[in-house]
């Protein structure tokens, strides 16, 4: 079998790479960037990913001496494209400015790698340093604006490097490029196809039980509802066991939602636990994103040991069912090096250990959402449940933005003369969030963009602008209910996880998802987040709409809902009685993550 190798260097999006190899017909395996060349011997080629360390950074991965050695077809991927310069005599120089998003490639020279595309092409950029000085027998092939150097090749050795990801879908034209590697320059067939995935991963799931009992718990959306339905399928439902937690941070009407879909799907018996004093009473001083997301994690693991320790798992050997997917155990720090962006609930510490005793069942871990959805429908589950948006484990705690100290909004002159070059006001907020920049993790300020037209034109080129130049924020709003925000009038509030708080958002969420039917968005949206702030004028609170549309969640571009529909959904908010503000997220990801945190 033909196969290429994807050599890891932590990047976010190593695994999507290998995933778009095997999409176009390529079986492709993933090994760390220092594999040993003898290893890579039986591949047809080889792809360098990116990865979030800088290849000046002392501790960087780095490949083994020999690698550029073999005699073998190479595709290097933005730091992947820095390592195969500097190790072949080019040079490598830090970037004074961070090119992140879209920019806009303009081809010189085709070679094999851009056959058959126009000479201007939309491609996606995460990186700082850049490739300044090309290696001896190398040409280079294409630039950006930021990036002079943004493709390079030595074609008689089929030798290249592009600084930008073509891997993720908003480089719209990368898959072509991908494919012009595999097919023109490592000369696969393009014949793999991944036959009977689901018989397969039923006997995976059978081998791995081992005639154990697996116990689920199930949060109503997709991952879980189709990792259960795979189990009780492979194992029958005497021996898989679904538990339904209300958190308390659930959306409003969820619990009856899940309870009917799994009546009428006849998967057995659901089993639903009321939890929601036990897990705010834990969570209500507590603020750091970070550690919200371990006493969730722990608060779930203590239930399942109440559940297992109960009659129905005594004297009977258990294992714990997970819907855990492909981006989730990425973003966790789960391929080689890549960096934590943020702890997964299906990865704290106590799962960790259930996983390294073997008692952890993950048969969705290698997919991702849009397979995933693929494969509900192929087991039969019912369409509108498979078009849910997902929804977060941790649920409405995460969107719940928490604060230790009352503040002010900060002026800042160097980020109001960007905005203003777009025709808005602008000042910057301390209310941090979790972002992912140059593949690594950022916790960084708010900026809120006021006083201007909803003009998409000119509200996401700023936020690009901004976020570009100044690494002390990492996402970007615009005010839509007031337009125009008096900054005096404005504070921060100290703000902790309550129940008033969580019944606020409940209801504007609510409001947010029935808007998103009526006007018939919703299949539109890939996912819309719906997030409280403890940023008031009037006692009150805001809310930031975060509507995205995304292919798998790695990567997301800000959803460009219709201004006028949205400005009037916003009117309508305020009217609830305890919202001050409504804003919208306006930053892709990255530089910004899905959820807020
Ligand atoms: P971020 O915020 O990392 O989110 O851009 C990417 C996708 O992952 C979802 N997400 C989670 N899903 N448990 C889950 O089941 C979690 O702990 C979790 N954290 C993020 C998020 O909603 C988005 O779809």
């Amino acid at each position: 079998m033909e196969k290429i190798a994807v050599l890891d260097s932590g990047g976010q999006y190593c695994h999507l790479i290998a995933r778009k190899v095997r999409e176009l017909g390529v079986y492709a395996e993933i090994l760390p960037v220092s594999a040993a060349p003898a290893k890579l011997e039986r591949f047809k080629g080889i792809v360098l990913s990116g990865g979030p360390a800088s290849v000046f950074a002392d501790e960087s991965p780095q490949p083994d001496s020999g690698l550029f050695q073999l005699d073998k077809p190479m595709l290097g991927i933005c730091y992947g494209h820095q390592l195969m310069a500097r190790y072949l005599g080019g040079t490598v120089e830090r970037g004074e400015t961070h090119e992140f998003g879209s920019a806009d490639l303009r081809i010189r020279w085709h070679a094999d790698l851009f056959a058959g595309l126009a000479g201007r092409q939309r491609v996606w950029m995460s990186h700082g340093d850049r490739v300044s000085e090309l290696p001896p027998g190398f040409a280079a092939l294409a630039d950006t604006l930021q990036c002079g150097i943004a493709a390079m090749a030595r074609p008689d050795r089929g030798l290249y490097g592009i600084q930008f990801h073509p891997e993720v879908a908003h480089t719209p034209n990368g898959l072509r490029m991908l494919c012009n590697f595999l097919e023109k320059v490592c000369g696969c067939r393009m014949d793999w196809r991944p036959r009977d995935r689901i018989e397969q991963l039923k006997r995976s799931i059978r081998e791995q039980a081992n005639g154990r009992r697996v116990l689920f718990f199930l949060s109503g959306g997709v991952d879980s509802m189709v990792a259960y339905t795979l189990t009780v399928q492979a194992v029958g439902s005497e021996s898989a066991e679904a538990v339904y937690v209300d958190t308390g941070f659930m959306r409003s009407g969820e619990t009856a939602e899940i309870e009917a879909a799994f009546r009428a799907m006849n998967l057995g018996k659901l089993q639903v636990v009321e939890a929601s004093k036990m897990f705010l009473g834990r969570l209500q001083d507590v603020i750091d994103p970070e550690e919200k997301r371990a006493v969730i994690g722990k608060a779930f693991v203590d239930l399942q040991d109440e559940i297992l320790a109960g009659e129905r798992f005594r004297g009977h050997d258990w294992m714990l069912g997970q819907g855990t997917i492909y981006p989730d155990t990425i973003e966790s720090g789960g391929t080689q090096s890549a960096a934590v962006i943020k702890t997964h609930h299906n990865r704290v510490e106590r799962i960790q250990e259930l996983i390294d005793e073997g008692r952890v069942l993950e048969p969705l871990a290698e997919f991702y959402k849009d397979e995933v959805r693929e494969l509900g429908r192929a087991l039969g589950l019912a369409p509108r449940l498979l078009a849910r948006h997902p929804f977060p484990g941790p649920g409405l705690a995460i969107r719940c933005i928490c604060n230790g100290a009352a503040a002010r909004p900060e002026p800042d002159a160097e980020i109001a003369a960007v905005a203003e070059q777009w025709g808005y006001r602008s000042f910057l907020l301390p209310l941090r969030s979790v972002g992912v920049q140059g593949d690594s993790r950022s916790y960084a300020k708010l900026t809120v963009l006021h006083d201007g037209p909803l003009d998409y034109a000119g509200l996401l080129p700023a936020a690009t602008a901004i976020t570009n130049a100044f690494r002390r924020t990492n996402r970007i709003v615009a005010a839509l209910a007031p337009q125009r925000l008096a900054v005096e009038d404005w504070r921060i509030e100290r703000a902790s996880l309550n129940a008033k708080r969580v019944s606020l958002l409940q209801a504007a969420d609510r409001m947010v998802t029935e808007f998103l039917y009526r006007e018939g968005l919703y299949s539109k949206v890939w996912q819309c987040p719906v997030v409280l702030l403890p940023f008031a004028c009037a006692g009150g609170e805001t809310i930031a709409l975060r509507p995205i549309t995304s292919v798998d969640g790695m990567t997301a571009a800000v959803a460009q809902l219709p201004p006028e529909a949205l400005l009037a959904l916003a009117r309508r908010m305020r009217a609830i009685d305890g919202i001050d503000a409504v804003v919208y997220d306006i930053s892709h990801k990255p530089p910004s993550t899905i959820e807020w945190e």
